[in-house]
């Protein structure tokens, strides 16, 4: 007999479905709760509301325990790429030698971006957000790419995916070079896929930048952490934009768009900008631990908390490692590094963020490696954005094969004013 929970309500019993995820989760099923009964449920912010099942990522928050497709984080961060990780969210198995050559070719093919694209870029005004050229640029390649009737659906998506994946990265380094009046540089076929990024991010015909494979590796790992976390609110927003069947580079622009907040991925922007705050202001941790537990001061200690993670984020002590690393083989010391380790340590002994459970998540220390590489500050979440791009991808994919999938519709409860008559501007008084 399958498990069921009861509901009683106006003296009636529903019987309702307990679904068990593979890893033992638990959840009461409510997809049939209205129509019987006529009552929907309330959960702002939906903490409580599995939107879908899904056999992509599985995280447990207590335990800051993070899979891909069954393989731990990492596994994958120690010895996977970013491509063959993209490959396996996608396609659900790791590649086979062959496969995943194919695949890096397919990318490669795929990396240049229509010329006149360049014009776009031209006309945005000085000083735009990156993400919010990209957000547009994205939207902007269905036009460039538009659907071929010829192709058969599979084919189609599957030129989608591969467009995307390279291209974004492309858009990203292009968006780079024309912001700081430079040349742009163009992808080379004989470079991987983060060794190109770096490439068109770095070269100048008057400065040849010298590709280190120990930055090469940063790069992955960076992007292997960064590439799925499962029902997020930028996958929520590909999620329910794909929903209504938009074309998948409108999805994937709003997942653009919803990243760019700094409670989500431009945390990692915010939080390189608070640690020199910090740092400008002498260097005392204690005044922000102090205003970050105020509750009359909006302040927030960025790269801290998390609405899954009850534990220490399993990607941010990686990245943690991978700062000390990055920095050691560049021969640098960046001041911000410190101020971090200081923070976090004060923040750790606080029973305020011990008893709400805030540990620093992935975007703590990820902007550290970032400044180190030579990214640019207003980049950072350009950067976690082609590193979730895999996952926001695989989401819509699966989202779209599923047969329980329908139009995302939530519902609301009404608390406004009751029926009351329209009033003539005349009659309204001045
Ligand atoms: N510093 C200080 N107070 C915090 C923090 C923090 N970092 N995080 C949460 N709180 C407080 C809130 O002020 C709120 O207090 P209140 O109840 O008195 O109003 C309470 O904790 C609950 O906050 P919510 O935002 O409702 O809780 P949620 O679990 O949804 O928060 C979030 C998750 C948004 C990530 C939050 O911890 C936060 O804002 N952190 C800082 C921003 C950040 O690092 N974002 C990146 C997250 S990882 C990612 O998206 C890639």
């Amino acid at each position: 007999m399958k498990e069921t929970a009861r509901l009683i309500v106006d003296g009636k019993t529903y019987e309702l479905p307990i679904v068990e995820g593979t890893e033992g989760e638990r959840a009461i099923d409510i997809s049939n709760l209205c129509r019987d009964t006529g009552f929907i449920t309330l959960d702002p912010g939906f903490g409580n509301t599995g939107s879908c099942i899904s056999s992509i990522t599985y995280m447990d928050g207590v335990n800051g325990i993070l899979r891909y497709r069954g393989i731990p984080i990492e596994q994958l961060a120690e010895h996977s790429s970013f491509i063959e990780t993209a490959y396996l969210l996608i396609n659900g198995d790791l590649p086979t030698a062959g496969q995943l050559s194919q695949f890096s070719a397919r990318l490669n093919d795929h990396s240049l971006v229509h010329e006149d694209m360049r014009t776009f870029f031209e006309h945005f005004p000085h000083g735009s957000h990156p993400m919010g050229i990209l957000a547009s640029m994205v939207n902007a390649l269905r036009a460039f790419y538009p659907e071929i009737p010829q192709r058969s659906e599979e084919e189609e998506i599957d030129i989608t995916f591969a467009r995307l994946l390279s291209k974004l990265r492309t858009l990203a380094a292009m968006s780079y070079k024309i912001s700081t009046g430079m040349k742009v540089v163009y992808p080379s076929h004989r470079l991987s896929y983060c060794a190109n990024f770096l490439n068109m991010m770095f070269d100048s015909p008057v400065r040849p930048y010298h590709i280190d494979d120990d930055i090469v590796h940063a790069l992955n790992v960076f992007w292997i952490l960064h590439a799925d976390h499962e029902q997020n609110c930028s996958t929520s927003a590909v999620r329910l934009v794909g929903s209504a069947r938009v074309n998948l580079y409108a999805a994937i622009s709003a997942g653009i768009s919803a990243l760019w907040g700094p409670l989500h991925g431009g945390a990692n922007q915010a939080v390189v900008e608070m640690l020199q705050e910090i740092h400008d202001s002498g260097g005392e941790v204690e005044p922000f631990i102090k205003r970050a537990k105020d509750k009359n001061d909006p302040f927030r200690l960025m790269g801290f908390g998390h609405s899954v993670y009850k534990n220490y984020d399993p990607r941010a002590r990686i990245m943690k490692e991978m700062c000390e690393k990055v920095l050691k083989k560049l021969r640098q010391s960046d001041p911000l590094l410190e101020v971090a380790k200081k923070l976090e340590e004060t923040a750790l002994k606080d029973s305020y963020f011990m008893d709400n459970h805030f540990y620093p998540n992935v975007d703590f220390y990820s902007g550290i490696v970032l400044r180190a590489i030579g990214i640019p500050l207003n980049m950072f979440t350009v950067m976690f954005a082609i590193g979730r791009l895999p996952g926001w991808i695989s989401q819509w994919k699966e989202s779209l094969d599923d047969p329980r999938g329908r139009l995302h519709r939530p519902r609301q409860i009404y608390m406004g004013s009751n029926k009351r008559d329209y009033i003539p501007v005349s009659e309204r008084g001045q």
